[in-house]
Order: structure tokens, then sequence, then C-alpha cells
């Protein structure tokens, strides 16, 4: 690709460049396998390599191509340190779960090494120390407390002042020994070992529903039926849930991401902000070369303005503290976060045996992703684990999850409803090209765009998840839904689950249209009004 000719419309992360994985063709007929992974992102290819080098039988199926979902837009740091964590979890689950906690992530590290050594894999692997930095006097107080408990759980880590670049930090706090890599260069090479091991992948193949009986039956988009003994759901939001509830035990957030060459010097580490605004920077390799990844800008989905604005504070960020000689990519990621923000990671709900979820990693997918494919591994092979009982899904402590909860649901009800509500007064005729906007068509809510040719398409707005009202996402240009965060193209195809359905098409409810002229699809418009 030519950055300098980026079209900075279509967001598109750097790690595709100058990098392939192996494609696949979607699945033709019914097979039956042991084990079925949904989602071919690091969980997904982790998990498939752990059990089909244990002997068994493995089938891998992506709704889209491998690492384009979330692992595709990471910001691929592989750490221990989430956020301002470990003071919490001392807290809310006792010294014992949250030294549990520490441990299992860097589990998780190192088993990443491990398989780097076992297979030669170049992915620009670089152990760094990983820092939290506060900018008011309060985020300061913040760090020291979450230094105390690193002390207490015996967490490498120190507490500095100053940051090694240009931003005033009240204080920072390292954590040692952490990592980054190039996660398509990683995966590229696990999949090239699943091929040969035996796994069969099936990319474009959407498993849309489950019944669970003698065996389990997952039904795909191409009307094929696979049949397995256990059904592992690393699809980002499970695809299918089983009763275990999850749409309202987590949220989907969205943040942005932005890679330069810079002016200044570029620091050694990984750094994230813990006041607002949030930012997050590390260094990464790019031809050769070393750039800066910055971003931040996090808030929920489909609750954002409009989203090309997130981008623009990032550019102003970066361009203050680093300068900028050449902006290379930009793009964003969507991650979700559970009730008490561990994982669930283990059976979907507590007496069911055979099937079994990884997902709510928030902005940790690389090495949560790593860490659900030992534990899921483990349940599966028969292996006990010190790791199963605190990411089990079924877990529910009164403090946080109740609290959180609610606020959730509350959040959740509030869209169901609003948006029905909303008086919409935007008229279709009057977007331009390249607009998306929430209208009034037929006395009732739509979503339209006009793309770049004046081409317009028009979409029922109801999510077919659970029916909350999507709301346009302009620097995407998608229909992003805020209660879940399934994500729909601005034609109404599903990006994104847990929606597997479109959102229903009204553009054909238009007179057929001369596609070099849109006069008449504007006096439509003005009909319809
Ligand atoms: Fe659940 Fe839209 S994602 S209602």
């Amino acid at each position: 690709m030519n950055r300098d000719h980026q079209d900075w419309t279509q967001p598109e992360p750097i790690w595709r460049e100058n990098c392939t994985i192996d494609s696949f063709d979607p699945l033709t007929e019914d097979v039956t396998t042991d084990v079925l992974v949904v989602g071919g992102g690091i969980t997904g290819i982790t998990t498939a390599y752990l059990l089909t080098k244990a002997g068994k039988q493995v089938t891998l199926v992506e709704a889209d191509e491998l690492v384009n979902g979330t692992t595709g837009h990471t910001t691929a740091k592989v750490t221990a340190q989430h956020g301002l964590i470990y003071h919490e979890f001392r807290k809310h689950f006792g010294d014992e779960d949250a030294s549990l906690y520490y441990q299992a992530q860097m589990g998780a590290l190192r088993l990443m090494e491990e398989l780097i050594d076992e297979h030669s894999i170049e992915c620009d692997w670089v152990k760094e120390d990983a820092n939290l930095f506060a900018t008011t006097k309060q985020g300061a107080i913040k760090l020291e407390k979450e230094y105390d408990a690193y002390l207490y759980l015996d967490i490498p880590g120190a507490l500095t002042e100053a940051l090694p670049f240009d931003m005033e930090a009240t204080k920072a706090l390292q954590m040692k020994d952490q990592a980054r890599f190039h996660p398509v260069k990683y995966l590229a090479v696990l999949v090239k070992e699943l091929k040969e091991m035996g796994c069969a992948i099936y990319e474009q193949t959407t498993a849309t529903d489950v019944k669970e009986e003698d065996c389990i039956y997952v039904s795909t988009n191409n009307h094929h039926t696979i049949t397995c003994d256990k059904l592992i759901s690393c699809s980002h939001f499970p695809f299918y849930d089983g009763k275990g509830f999850y749409f309202s035990r987590m949220y989907a957030e969205r943040s942005y991401l932005m890679a330069i060459e810079p002016e200044k010097e570029i620091p050694e580490g990984m750094y994230v902000s813990i006041d607002e605004p949030k930012r997050t920077v590390r260094t990464a390799e790019y031809n050769g070369k070393p750039i800066l990844l910055v971003g931040g800008e996090s808030h929920k989905t489909g609750e954002g303005v409009d989203t090309s604005f997130h981008y623009k504070i990032i550019e102003e960020f970066a361009a203050e503290t680093f300068g900028i000689k050449r902006k290379l990519a930009q793009w964003s990621a969507q991650d979700l976060t559970t009730l008490d923000k561990v994982p669930y990671i283990g059976p979907i709900t507590r007496r069911n045996k055979n099937v079994f979820i990884a997902t709510g990693f928030r902005k940790w997918g690389m090495t949560n992703g790593t860490l659900a494919a030992q534990l899921i591994s483990d349940y599966v092979l028969g292996e006990e684990s010190l790791f199963h009982e605190l990411f089990k899904p079924s877990r529910f402590k009164t403090d946080p999850s109740m609290k959180q909860f609610l606020s959730q649901n509350f959040d959740v009800a509030n869209h169901l409803i609003d948006g029905k509500l909303e008086l919409v007064a935007d008229r279709p005729e009057r977007l331009r090209k390249g607009e998306g906007k929430v209208i009034q068509w037929r006395g009732e809510r739509a979503g339209a765009f006009k793309d770049d040719d004046g081409q317009l398409y028009m979409v029922d707005t109801t999510c077919t998840h659970m029916g909350c009202e999507v709301e346009w996402n302009g620097a995407e240009r998608s229909w992003d839904c805020p209660c879940h965060g399934s994500r729909f193209s601005f034609d109404g195809s599903v990006m994104e689950g847990p929606a597997d359905q479109p959102l229903p098409d009204l553009s054909q409810e238009l007179m057929p249209l001369d596609e070099h002229n849109h006069e008449g699809q504007e006096d439509q418009l003005e009909e319809s009004e």
C-alpha cells in the first residue's frame, strides 16, 4: 500500500502491510469434528493450535478472514499491566485472586515467548517495560496505591516522576519485562503450523445457530452443519449465548489509534495514561524503521460524537507531543468489558461441559486471548488449572458486578426506548457525498448514507440483535449499536457481532436509479416527506 496516497476514510491498520496470512475456502459440506473453534483471531488460532498439537481433531471457522477482527486492529501489547487494577482487585477479590490474575497474564506472555522460540517466529517481539502515567494530583495518588499493590503482590515495578517524552506527568508506574510484537507476523506462522498439523480451517463461514443434543450441531451461513463434541466461541462477542446472558454482562468500547513517523526522538517503552483524556503510546516497527503508535479517545460504542473527530484529536496530541513527520495509518478497535473487568473464560454456563467461551478482554486482547487459549485447552483436555476458578464466566461477586450490571442494563434499556422516541428531522436529500445520518423515511427512523459517487443507501436502524437503535460512525462509515457493540457496514451488512443478520435494506423502496442521474432519486425523496 502506498501510504502517501492513503484514503483516510478507509481506516486500515499497519499490521497487514507486506504481511499475509494463508487464506482458506468457505465450508462447502457438512463436517464432523472433535472440537469446533469459532473465531480466527489470536484466541481462536492459539486454541486450535494447542488442541491440534495435543492430538484433537479441530475445525476452525471464521466469519470473515483470519486475523481481520479485533486482533487485526490491536495495539499489540503483551502485558499484565491492564490499567489500574491490582489495588482494585485486592479490594474486591482478595490478595490471592489479584496475584493469580498477574501470574495468569505472565504465563500467557511466557507461552507466546515459547512459541516464538519453538518456531523461530520473526514478529518484532521486544521486551519492554509497560508504564501507566498520571497528569493530575489525584492520578498520582492512585498510582501510589497501585504501586503498593505491586509491592504486596511481588509484581516487579517502579514509581517514577517523569516521562521520556514531552508531556507533564505527576507520576508514572512501571511494570517490568512486558512485551510488544507484530500480531500478523506471529499468527501467520501459527496458521501455517495448524495447516501442516491437519486442522481444517474455513473462512467466510459464519456460525449462526447451535443445537445441543447428544452432540453439538452448529449451523453456518452457507447452509451446512458442523457436528462436534466441544464448541469453543472465540468470536469476540459470543455468537451463541447458551442462556449465559452475556448481552447483559458486557459493554463495548471503541478507541482510536494512529501510526506516525515522529519528528522527535522515539521513547522506549509502552505508555497508557490513567487520567482523562486517555492516551496510549508505543513504539512499533514499520518497514524496518521504528515508528510510534499513538491512541486513545475511548467511548462506549455508538455513543461518540462524529467519530472522525476522535482521529483529529489524536492527531493534534501526536503533533503537539512528538511532531508528525509522516502520518502512516489510522484505525479503531472495539473492546468488550465484563462487569468486574476480569474476562469470561470457561464453560458458557455453570453446568455446561461442552460449550466454552472466551470474551471480555478489555484492551488487552493479545495477553488475555493467549491466556484464554491455555485455559480452554486445559478444560477440553481434562487438565486442572490454578486459574480456572478466577476466570470462570459463571462467577458473580456482588461487588462490583451488581453495580455494573444495573448500570449497563439501564444504559441498554435507555437505548431501546430513547432510539424509538427520538424525533428525527434530517432529510435524506440533504446528505452530502460521503455523509451518513439518521433520517426520517416515511415517518420512521432510518439510516442513510450517500457514497462518493452519489449513490444513496438506506437501512432500517433497528439492530437485528436485540432491537436497540444503531448510530452512524462517520470515521468508519458504519452503523454501530450502543447496546452490545454490533457493527454494520453502510449498506447494512454485518461487520461485527453479536448480530448475525444484516440491517434490513430500505434502498429497494426507492425507485430504480439511473446510476448517472440521481435527480430521480432526490425527487422521490422529496415526495416521501
Ligand atoms: Fe445487541 Fe445491538 S448489539 S441490540
